[in-house]
């Protein structure tokens, strides 16, 4: 599938693995490309630069939420859309993930800010996943996709991407080397991007 002009989205890009050599940052990576090279501007958001600590009521408590889930919320607030990119542990999304918008939700309203769960509000949201095995991750979507719309009140698009054997699915710069998987990304994010274009127009008034 042709990608359709992504011009004027801005794309938040999130990857639930922040190993080095992970599969789903070289998806995120190989999206990222495909969505810039249609015109969106994409920012990258790395958890593990973002060291957030697992969420701790005590913590909480004792300290306010930290610095760093402030800077996960001017990233979801920036950003016309979302594109998560999850690995699978045992038919989940990872902690690491789940943690970071678990942060997110905490975070009250300020003179300065909307709360958290305001930024996420309405705010549309794609899905990829990837994994060394047949199934590519795909059930860590569907919780994924569970917990966004029903926690956060994002608007999760339908179409989705897992990608499969990833392990075998990508060339030494990074390109997925599979047509038809890129068609699939591509296809993922004209839905997100179109989904996104109709609520601006949606909010713009007159
Ligand atoms: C705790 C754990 C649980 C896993 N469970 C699954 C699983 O349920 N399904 C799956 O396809 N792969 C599973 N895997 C394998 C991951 O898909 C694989 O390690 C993948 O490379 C992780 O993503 P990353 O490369 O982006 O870090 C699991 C890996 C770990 C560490």
């Amino acid at each position: 599938m042709q990608l359709k002009a992504l011009q004027p989205l801005r794309l938040l890009v999130i990857a639930g693995s922040a190993r080095r050599g992970s599969l789903n940052l070289r998806l995120a990576g190989a999206a990222a490309a495909l969505a810039r090279e249609a015109g969106a501007s994409v920012e990258a958001l790395d958890l593990r630069a973002l060291q957030l600590p697992l969420y701790d009521g005590d913590l909480e408590a004792a300290g306010g939420a930290p610095e760093e889930a402030l800077r996960l919320l001017e990233a979801v607030r920036g950003a016309d859309a979302l594109l998560l990119v999850t690995p699978e542990y045992n038919g989940f999304p990872t902690p690491l993930l789940i943690n970071a918008f678990d942060w997110l939700s905490r975070l009250g309203p300020t003179d300065e800010r909307p709360a958290g769960l305001a930024v996420t509000a309405n705010k549309p949201v794609a899905l990829l996943s990837a994994s060394p095995g047949p199934l590519g991750g795909l059930r860590s979507m569907n919780f994924l996709r569970q917990y966004l719309q029903m926690a956060f009140a994002m608007i999760v698009v339908p179409q989705q991407f897992a990608l499969s054997r990833a392990n075998e699915a990508f060339d030494a710069q990074g390109a997925l080397q599979d047509e038809r998987a890129r068609s699939t990304v591509a296809g993922v994010l004209s839905a997100l991007g179109a989904l996104a274009t109709a609520l601006r127009a949606a909010r713009t008034p007159g």
